[in-house]
Protein backbone atom coordinates (compact mmCIF):
# COMPACT_ATOMS: atom_id res chain seq x y z
CA UNK A 1 0.00 0.00 0.00
CA UNK A 2 1.04 3.52 -0.64
CA UNK A 3 2.35 5.53 2.13
CA UNK A 4 1.67 8.57 -0.04
CA UNK A 5 -1.03 10.79 1.60
CA UNK A 6 -3.65 11.34 -1.17
CA UNK A 7 -3.83 14.71 -2.62
CA UNK A 8 -7.54 14.52 -2.70
CA UNK A 9 -9.56 12.39 0.38
CA UNK A 10 -12.58 12.60 -1.55
CA UNK A 11 -14.30 10.43 -4.25
CA UNK A 12 -13.03 11.27 -7.56
CA UNK A 13 -16.13 11.30 -9.44
CA UNK A 14 -19.53 12.81 -8.62
CA UNK A 15 -22.80 12.47 -9.67
CA UNK A 16 -24.15 14.82 -11.79
CA UNK A 17 -24.21 15.68 -15.60
CA UNK A 18 -20.78 16.26 -17.41
CA UNK A 19 -20.21 17.79 -20.89
CA UNK A 20 -18.25 15.36 -23.18
CA UNK A 21 -18.27 17.66 -26.41
CA UNK A 22 -19.13 20.84 -27.99
CA UNK A 23 -21.87 19.08 -29.90
CA UNK A 24 -20.53 19.77 -33.37
CA UNK A 25 -17.72 17.75 -32.49
CA UNK A 26 -20.02 14.91 -33.34
CA UNK A 27 -21.86 15.24 -37.08
CA UNK A 28 -23.35 12.46 -38.19
CA UNK A 29 -22.05 9.34 -38.97
CA UNK A 30 -18.90 10.08 -36.78
CA UNK A 31 -17.34 7.71 -33.94
CA UNK A 32 -15.31 8.90 -31.16
CA UNK A 33 -13.67 7.01 -27.84
CA UNK A 34 -14.17 8.82 -25.06
CA UNK A 35 -12.31 8.41 -21.73
CA UNK A 36 -14.54 9.75 -18.63
CA UNK A 37 -14.93 8.56 -15.14
CA UNK A 38 -12.14 6.44 -15.37
CA UNK A 39 -13.85 4.87 -18.30
CA UNK A 40 -13.27 3.65 -22.00
CA UNK A 41 -16.73 4.71 -23.63
CA UNK A 42 -17.54 5.14 -27.10
CA UNK A 43 -20.08 8.51 -28.50
CA UNK A 44 -21.50 7.94 -31.71
CA UNK A 45 -24.35 10.34 -33.85
CA UNK A 46 -26.21 8.22 -36.35
CA UNK A 47 -27.45 8.64 -39.64
CA UNK A 48 -30.44 10.86 -38.71
CA UNK A 49 -28.70 12.73 -35.89
CA UNK A 50 -29.06 10.01 -32.52
CA UNK A 51 -26.49 10.44 -30.08
CA UNK A 52 -25.45 7.52 -28.14
CA UNK A 53 -22.68 6.67 -25.31
CA UNK A 54 -21.96 3.28 -25.00
CA UNK A 55 -19.43 1.18 -22.90
CA UNK A 56 -16.55 0.75 -25.06
CA UNK A 57 -16.10 -2.53 -25.52
CA UNK A 58 -17.69 -5.54 -27.79
CA UNK A 59 -19.40 -7.81 -25.65
CA UNK A 60 -17.85 -10.55 -28.57
CA UNK A 61 -14.31 -10.34 -28.34
CA UNK A 62 -13.47 -6.97 -26.38
CA UNK A 63 -12.80 -4.68 -29.56
CA UNK A 64 -13.03 -0.96 -28.55
CA UNK A 65 -15.85 0.40 -31.11
CA UNK A 66 -14.12 3.74 -30.76
CA UNK A 67 -11.16 2.87 -32.78
CA UNK A 68 -12.72 1.69 -36.14
CA UNK A 69 -16.45 1.66 -35.55
CA UNK A 70 -18.14 2.85 -38.10
CA UNK A 71 -22.18 4.04 -38.24
CA UNK A 72 -24.44 1.99 -40.32
CA UNK A 73 -27.51 3.78 -40.17
CA UNK A 74 -29.00 3.90 -36.89
CA UNK A 75 -26.40 1.51 -35.59
CA UNK A 76 -22.83 1.02 -34.80
CA UNK A 77 -20.49 -1.37 -36.50
CA UNK A 78 -17.53 -3.44 -34.41
CA UNK A 79 -14.55 -2.84 -36.82
CA UNK A 80 -13.27 -6.71 -35.91
CA UNK A 81 -16.72 -8.79 -36.97
CA UNK A 82 -19.10 -6.35 -38.02
CA UNK A 83 -21.93 -7.09 -35.04
CA UNK A 84 -24.09 -4.07 -34.95
CA UNK A 85 -25.40 -2.28 -32.15
CA UNK A 86 -28.41 0.40 -31.79
CA UNK A 87 -28.23 4.17 -30.54
CA UNK A 88 -29.68 1.51 -26.71
CA UNK A 89 -26.66 -0.28 -26.94
CA UNK A 90 -28.82 -3.70 -28.23
CA UNK A 91 -26.93 -5.73 -30.75
CA UNK A 92 -29.21 -5.72 -33.86
CA UNK A 93 -27.17 -7.47 -36.25
CA UNK A 94 -24.67 -10.80 -36.60
CA UNK A 95 -23.54 -10.87 -40.14
CA UNK A 96 -22.83 -14.39 -40.29
CA UNK A 97 -24.84 -16.01 -37.18
CA UNK A 98 -28.10 -17.11 -38.15
CA UNK A 99 -29.38 -15.14 -34.79
CA UNK A 100 -28.27 -12.96 -31.99
CA UNK A 101 -26.81 -14.38 -28.56
CA UNK A 102 -28.83 -13.45 -25.83
CA UNK A 103 -27.07 -10.88 -23.35
CA UNK A 104 -25.39 -9.33 -26.45
CA UNK A 105 -26.26 -6.06 -25.58
CA UNK A 106 -23.94 -3.26 -24.79
CA UNK A 107 -24.86 -0.92 -21.23
CA UNK A 108 -25.80 2.45 -22.31
CA UNK A 109 -25.58 5.83 -20.89
CA UNK A 110 -28.09 8.47 -19.83
CA UNK A 111 -26.96 11.28 -23.02
CA UNK A 112 -28.35 15.18 -23.48
CA UNK A 113 -28.04 17.46 -26.28
CA UNK A 114 -28.52 20.96 -25.03
CA UNK A 115 -26.83 24.14 -25.38
CA UNK A 116 -24.40 22.83 -27.76
CA UNK A 117 -22.91 20.60 -25.73
CA UNK A 118 -23.39 17.34 -25.33
CA UNK A 119 -23.69 16.19 -21.50
CA UNK A 120 -23.83 12.17 -19.53
CA UNK A 121 -25.11 11.45 -16.85
CA UNK A 122 -22.45 9.92 -14.05
CA UNK A 123 -24.16 7.92 -10.51
CA UNK A 124 -21.40 5.33 -8.98
CA UNK A 125 -24.22 3.42 -8.18
CA UNK A 126 -25.40 3.88 -11.70
CA UNK A 127 -29.05 4.95 -10.86
CA UNK A 128 -30.78 7.18 -13.57
CA UNK A 129 -30.85 11.21 -13.51
CA UNK A 130 -32.21 12.90 -10.80
CA UNK A 131 -32.28 16.41 -12.25
CA UNK A 132 -31.93 18.10 -15.38
CA UNK A 133 -29.96 20.90 -16.86
CA UNK A 134 -31.08 24.11 -17.75
CA UNK A 135 -31.68 25.20 -21.42
CA UNK A 136 -29.36 28.44 -21.36
CA UNK A 137 -31.45 31.16 -23.12
CA UNK A 138 -27.93 32.77 -24.14
CA UNK A 139 -27.00 29.93 -26.69
CA UNK A 140 -28.39 30.54 -30.32
CA UNK A 141 -29.87 33.61 -29.72
CA UNK A 142 -29.65 36.42 -32.09
CA UNK A 143 -28.70 38.98 -29.18
CA UNK A 144 -25.89 37.07 -28.20
CA UNK A 145 -22.52 36.08 -29.89
CA UNK A 146 -21.54 32.34 -30.49
CA UNK A 147 -19.48 30.51 -28.53
CA UNK A 148 -15.82 31.56 -28.10
CA UNK A 149 -14.30 27.64 -26.68
CA UNK A 150 -11.20 27.03 -24.40
CA UNK A 151 -10.58 24.35 -22.78
CA UNK A 152 -7.94 22.70 -20.96
CA UNK A 153 -7.17 19.53 -18.98
CA UNK A 154 -5.91 19.76 -15.16
CA UNK A 155 -4.30 17.59 -12.80
CA UNK A 156 -6.88 18.21 -9.82
CA UNK A 157 -10.65 17.46 -8.56
CA UNK A 158 -13.85 18.96 -9.75
CA UNK A 159 -14.55 20.10 -6.19
CA UNK A 160 -11.16 21.87 -5.93
CA UNK A 161 -12.05 23.93 -9.20
CA UNK A 162 -15.70 24.56 -8.14
CA UNK A 163 -14.59 25.91 -4.63
CA UNK A 164 -12.89 28.80 -6.73
CA UNK A 165 -15.99 30.39 -6.51
CA UNK A 166 -16.17 30.75 -3.07
CA UNK A 167 -12.87 31.41 -2.13
CA UNK A 168 -12.92 35.08 -2.73
CA UNK A 169 -9.88 36.27 -0.58
CA UNK A 170 -7.93 34.83 -3.85
CA UNK A 171 -8.95 37.11 -6.16
CA UNK A 172 -6.83 39.51 -5.09
CA UNK A 173 -3.83 38.00 -4.72
CA UNK A 174 -3.61 35.51 -7.47
CA UNK A 175 -5.48 37.78 -9.84
CA UNK A 176 -4.23 40.56 -8.90
CA UNK A 177 -8.47 42.06 -8.80
CA UNK A 178 -7.57 45.23 -6.97
CA UNK A 179 -10.33 44.82 -4.21
CA UNK A 180 -11.69 41.79 -2.50
CA UNK A 181 -15.12 40.34 -3.75
CA UNK A 182 -17.87 39.68 -1.12
CA UNK A 183 -20.84 37.49 -1.68
CA UNK A 184 -23.56 38.99 -0.91
CA UNK A 185 -26.34 36.30 -0.89
CA UNK A 186 -25.46 32.74 -1.40
CA UNK A 187 -28.40 30.31 -2.08
CA UNK A 188 -27.70 26.53 -1.77
CA UNK A 189 -30.08 23.15 -2.49
CA UNK A 190 -29.96 20.09 -4.55
CA UNK A 191 -28.37 20.43 -7.26
CA UNK A 192 -28.02 24.54 -7.07
CA UNK A 193 -25.89 26.40 -5.67
CA UNK A 194 -25.84 30.79 -6.18
CA UNK A 195 -24.29 33.41 -5.27
CA UNK A 196 -24.06 37.22 -6.38
CA UNK A 197 -21.20 39.19 -6.36
CA UNK A 198 -20.50 42.24 -6.54
CA UNK A 199 -16.71 43.16 -8.07
CA UNK A 200 -14.81 44.49 -10.21
CA UNK A 201 -13.37 43.01 -13.38
CA UNK A 202 -9.54 43.80 -14.37
CA UNK A 203 -9.99 43.24 -18.58
CA UNK A 204 -7.44 44.76 -21.64
CA UNK A 205 -10.34 47.08 -21.72
CA UNK A 206 -9.78 48.55 -18.46
CA UNK A 207 -11.95 48.23 -15.38
CA UNK A 208 -15.20 47.12 -15.45
CA UNK A 209 -17.44 47.20 -12.09
CA UNK A 210 -20.42 44.88 -12.19
CA UNK A 211 -22.04 42.06 -10.90
CA UNK A 212 -21.03 38.85 -11.07
CA UNK A 213 -23.65 36.51 -10.79
CA UNK A 214 -22.82 32.21 -10.50
CA UNK A 215 -25.03 29.59 -10.29
CA UNK A 216 -23.41 25.91 -10.40
CA UNK A 217 -25.71 22.27 -10.97
CA UNK A 218 -23.65 19.78 -9.64
CA UNK A 219 -19.85 19.83 -9.82
CA UNK A 220 -20.20 19.00 -13.98
CA UNK A 221 -21.35 22.51 -15.09
CA UNK A 222 -21.91 26.55 -14.49
CA UNK A 223 -23.16 29.42 -15.40
CA UNK A 224 -21.31 32.88 -14.89
CA UNK A 225 -23.08 35.49 -15.56
CA UNK A 226 -21.24 39.07 -15.53
CA UNK A 227 -23.63 42.01 -15.95
CA UNK A 228 -21.23 45.43 -16.38
CA UNK A 229 -20.46 47.81 -18.97
CA UNK A 230 -21.68 44.66 -21.64
CA UNK A 231 -23.27 41.62 -20.55
CA UNK A 232 -21.33 38.44 -21.07
CA UNK A 233 -21.91 34.58 -19.66
CA UNK A 234 -19.27 31.86 -19.22
CA UNK A 235 -20.60 28.48 -18.93
CA UNK A 236 -17.57 26.17 -17.52
CA UNK A 237 -17.89 22.68 -17.67
CA UNK A 238 -15.57 20.24 -15.45
CA UNK A 239 -15.27 16.40 -16.35
CA UNK A 240 -13.33 13.96 -14.30
CA UNK A 241 -11.15 12.22 -17.15
CA UNK A 242 -9.67 9.81 -14.69
CA UNK A 243 -7.86 9.83 -10.93
CA UNK A 244 -5.43 12.67 -12.14
CA UNK A 245 -7.14 14.72 -14.68
CA UNK A 246 -10.50 16.91 -15.19
CA UNK A 247 -10.92 18.24 -18.41
CA UNK A 248 -12.14 21.61 -18.45
CA UNK A 249 -14.15 23.85 -21.57
CA UNK A 250 -15.29 27.20 -20.90
CA UNK A 251 -18.05 28.62 -23.75
CA UNK A 252 -17.93 32.51 -23.77
CA UNK A 253 -20.81 34.46 -24.99
CA UNK A 254 -21.75 38.33 -25.65
CA UNK A 255 -25.03 40.17 -25.68
CA UNK A 256 -24.65 42.16 -28.91
CA UNK A 257 -27.03 44.73 -27.44
CA UNK A 258 -23.92 47.42 -27.95
CA UNK A 259 -22.91 46.41 -31.61
CA UNK A 260 -21.47 43.55 -33.35
CA UNK A 261 -17.81 45.04 -33.00
CA UNK A 262 -17.98 46.04 -29.35
CA UNK A 263 -19.24 42.36 -28.09
CA UNK A 264 -16.21 40.82 -30.92
CA UNK A 265 -13.81 43.48 -28.59
CA UNK A 266 -15.16 42.71 -25.44
CA UNK A 267 -15.46 38.91 -26.24
CA UNK A 268 -11.97 39.02 -27.14
CA UNK A 269 -10.64 40.54 -23.39
CA UNK A 270 -13.71 38.82 -21.51
CA UNK A 271 -12.33 35.26 -22.74
CA UNK A 272 -8.59 36.09 -22.37
CA UNK A 273 -9.04 37.66 -19.10
CA UNK A 274 -10.88 34.52 -17.49
CA UNK A 275 -7.96 32.41 -19.49
CA UNK A 276 -5.50 34.40 -17.51
CA UNK A 277 -7.08 33.87 -14.55
CA UNK A 278 -7.10 29.97 -15.09
CA UNK A 279 -3.59 29.91 -16.16
CA UNK A 280 -2.75 31.50 -12.81
CA UNK A 281 -4.93 28.90 -10.60
CA UNK A 282 -3.42 26.36 -12.28
CA UNK A 283 0.20 26.08 -10.44
CA UNK A 284 -1.80 26.02 -7.27
CA UNK A 285 -4.41 23.67 -7.59
CA UNK A 286 -2.12 21.23 -9.60
CA UNK A 287 0.39 21.43 -6.65
CA UNK A 288 -2.13 21.84 -3.52
CA UNK A 289 -3.71 19.36 -1.39
CA UNK A 290 -7.17 19.20 -0.15
CA UNK A 291 -7.53 20.23 3.54
CA UNK A 292 -10.51 18.30 5.02
CA UNK A 293 -10.48 20.83 8.03
CA UNK A 294 -8.66 23.94 6.51
CA UNK A 295 -7.62 26.81 8.91
CA UNK A 296 -9.93 29.54 7.92
CA UNK A 297 -10.56 32.96 8.96
CA UNK A 298 -12.96 35.70 9.28
CA UNK A 299 -12.26 37.21 5.74
CA UNK A 300 -12.48 33.98 3.71
CA UNK A 301 -15.88 33.36 1.85
CA UNK A 302 -18.19 30.50 2.72
CA UNK A 303 -16.15 27.60 2.31
CA UNK A 304 -18.35 25.81 5.09
CA UNK A 305 -21.73 26.74 3.07
CA UNK A 306 -19.81 25.48 -0.22
CA UNK A 307 -18.36 22.27 1.16
CA UNK A 308 -21.75 21.15 3.05
CA UNK A 309 -23.18 21.65 -0.20
CA UNK A 310 -20.74 19.57 -2.43
CA UNK A 311 -21.48 16.30 -0.08
CA UNK A 312 -24.62 15.90 -1.69
CA UNK A 313 -22.66 14.52 -4.78
CA UNK A 314 -20.75 11.57 -3.37
CA UNK A 315 -22.42 8.53 -2.24
CA UNK A 316 -22.63 8.24 1.84
CA UNK A 317 -20.66 4.66 1.09
CA UNK A 318 -17.76 6.14 -1.54
CA UNK A 319 -17.59 9.14 0.77
CA UNK A 320 -16.77 7.05 3.49
CA UNK A 321 -14.55 4.41 1.81
CA UNK A 322 -12.36 7.65 0.69
CA UNK A 323 -12.39 8.66 4.27
CA UNK A 324 -11.01 5.94 5.76
CA UNK A 325 -8.59 5.51 2.78
CA UNK A 326 -7.08 8.64 3.25
CA UNK A 327 -7.02 8.24 7.52
CA UNK A 328 -5.07 5.00 6.79
CA UNK A 329 -2.42 6.54 4.58
CA UNK A 330 -2.08 9.22 6.93
CA UNK A 331 -1.65 7.33 9.89
CA UNK A 332 1.14 5.03 7.68
CA UNK A 333 2.53 8.50 6.44
CA UNK A 334 2.81 9.85 10.05
CA UNK A 335 4.64 6.88 11.64
CA UNK A 336 7.04 6.14 8.78
S1 LIG B 1 -15.26 -8.09 -31.17
FE1 LIG B 1 -16.90 -6.93 -31.89
S2 LIG B 1 -17.78 -8.15 -33.39
FE2 LIG B 1 -16.19 -9.37 -32.61
FE1 LIG C 1 -9.18 31.63 -9.52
Amino acid sequence: MSTERPRFPLPRYPRGWFQVAWADELAPGDVKPLRVFGKDLVMMRTESGVVSVLDAFCPHLGAHLGHGGKVVGESLRCPFHAWEFGASGACTKVPYASRVPNKSSIPAWHVRERNGHLYVWHDIDGRAPEWELPEIPEWNSSDWTPYIRRDWVLKTHNQEMAENVVDTAHFKYVHGMKIKPEPHLVESGYPTLNMQTRTIMETAMGEVGGELDVECHGFGFSTSRFTGLVRTTVIASVTPIDENDVHVRFSFTVHTGNGAGVARGVGKAFTAEIARQLEEDRPIWEHKRYFERPMLCDGDGPFGLFRRWCKQFYPDWYAQEAEEAYKKAWDVAEVA
